[in-house]
C-alpha cells in the first residue's frame, strides 16, 4: 500500500481527498499542530521520518481578501506558507523516491483583456504580480518553487472554485454559496460577463488517483470542460435546487471596476481548459451543468 502525505487534509479539498482514498492508501494526515509547514527544520524531520511515496500537497494560505492586505510582504503568512512553505517541502524530497503533486489554482493567470483564458495546461503563468491577486501570485511562485527544486519529476494540478457537498466550514464561492445567499435572501445582482469554470472535487480526486497510479508527472487541470458566468452559474443552481427561475439579477463586472475605482485583480476572462488532462490521464470532465445537476441530486442540497 502507497504511503501518501496528503497537506491540508482538514481543507475543503483535502478532507474530500481522504475521504475518497482512506482505505486504498495508507494516508498520513498531520494536523498544521503537528506539521506546520512554514517550519522548515520540522518539514525536514517529518519527511524524512516518514518517507511519504506520494506527497499531495493541498496546504494553503487561501483567504484571497486577507491575503491581498499583505500584498508585497514576504514575510506574512500567505508568503511564508504558499510558497516557503511549498519550498520546505520540496527541498527535502527525492523526486526519485517519492512523487509530489503540488495543487495549484487558476489565479496564476491573469485573466486579463491582454492574456484572456480559458487557458491551456501549457499556458505560461502571469509574471507580474501587478496583474494577479497576491494569493494568486504566492500559488504561481510556489508552482515555479516546486519545478525550479524538482524539475520535470513532478506533478502541478490547478483547480478552479471547487465545488462539493459535505464540508460544513466553508462554502464554494459560486454554486453552494450563491444557493446559501439566495436561501437568506442575500443574493446580489450577479457579473455577467465574467468568465470562469468550476471544479468538481471528486473528479479532481479522480485525476490525482491517475496521476499516482501512473506516476504521471507534468501540469494538469481539473476543470468543467466549459466556461460560464456567475450569472449563469446563480441562475442554475437556484432553479434546480430551488425550482425558482428568472430571480437573479444581472450585473458587470466592468461597471463594478469602474465603481470601486481601486485596481481589481480578480480575472475577468478566466476558467481552465482540460483537453490536454483528459488525453494524458485517460478521462473526461463533466460540463458545469452536469457538475450542478450531480450536486443538486445530493440530499443534503
Ligand atoms: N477553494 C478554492 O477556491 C480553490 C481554487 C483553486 C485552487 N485551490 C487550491 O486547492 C488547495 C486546497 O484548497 P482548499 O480550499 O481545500 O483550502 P482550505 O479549505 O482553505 O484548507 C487549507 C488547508 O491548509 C492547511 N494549512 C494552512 N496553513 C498551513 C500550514 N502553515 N501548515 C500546514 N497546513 C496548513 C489548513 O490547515 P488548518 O485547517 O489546520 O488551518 C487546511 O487544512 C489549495 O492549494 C488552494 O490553493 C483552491
Amino acid at each position: 500500500m502507497k504511503k501518501i502525505l496528503v497537506t491540508g487534509s482538514s481543507g475543503m479539498v483535502g478532507s474530500k481527498f481522504v475521504e475518497i482514498f482512506k482505505d486504498r492508501y495508507r494516508l498520513l494526515t498531520p494536523g498544521i499542530n503537528k506539521l506546520d509547514l512554514t517550519e522548515k527544520d520540522a518539514v525536514s524531520k517529518y519527511i524524512i521520518n516518514n518517507k511519504p511515496d506520494v506527497i499531495v500537497h493541498f496546504a494553503a494560505y487561501t483567504d484571497v481578501s486577507e491575503a491581498e492586505k499583505q500584498r508585497g510582504d514576504r514575510f506574512s503568512l500567505c508568503w511564508q506558507v504558499n510558497v516557503e512553505g511549498t519550498r520546505n517541502l520540496a527541498n527535502v524530497i527525492d523526486p526519485e523516491q517519492t512523487h509530489f503533486i503540488h495543487i495549484s489554482t487558476d489565479m496564476v493567470f491573469s485573466g486579463r483583456k491582454d492574456d484572456t483564458g480559458p487557458y491551456e495546461e501549457a499556458h505560461e503563468p502571469e509574471n507580474d504580480p501587478e496583474k494577479l491577486t497576491w494569493y494568486g501570485y504566492t500559488k504561481k511562485c510556489a508552482e515555479n518553487a516546486v519545478k525550479a527544486v524538482l524539475g520535470d519529476k513532478c506533478s502541478i494540478l490547478r483547480l478552479i472554485y471547487p465545488v462539493r457537498t459535505g464540508y460544513k466550514k466553508k462554502l464554494d464561492p459560486q454554486v453552494l454559496g450563491r444557493l446559501k445567499m439566495y436561501d437568506e435572501g442575500k443574493l446580489y445582482p450577479l457579473f455577467h460577463d465574467q468568465y470562469i469554470s468550476i471544479t468538481d472535487v471528486d473528479e479532481a480526486c479522480e485525476a490525482i488517483l491517475r496521476m499516482i497510479e501512473g506516476n504521471v508527472f507534468g501540469t494538469f487541470h481539473a476543470s468543467s470542460r466549459d466556461i460560464s458566468t456567475p450569472y449563469e452559474l446563480g441562475s442554475y443552481i437556484i432553479e434546480k435546487a430551488r425550482g425558482k427561475k428568472n430571480v437573479v439579477e444581472r450585473s458587470s463586472f466592468d461597471e463594478y471596476v469602474r465603481s470601486v475605482g481601486s485596481k481589481v485583480r480578480w480575472p475577468k476572462y478566466g476558467g481552465l481548459k482540460v483537453r490536454q488532462t483528459e488525453k494524458t490521464l485517460g478521462m473526461k470532465f463533466s460540463t458545469w451543468k452536469q457538475i450542478i445537476d450531480k450536486i443538486t441530486g445530493q440530499s443534503t442540497v
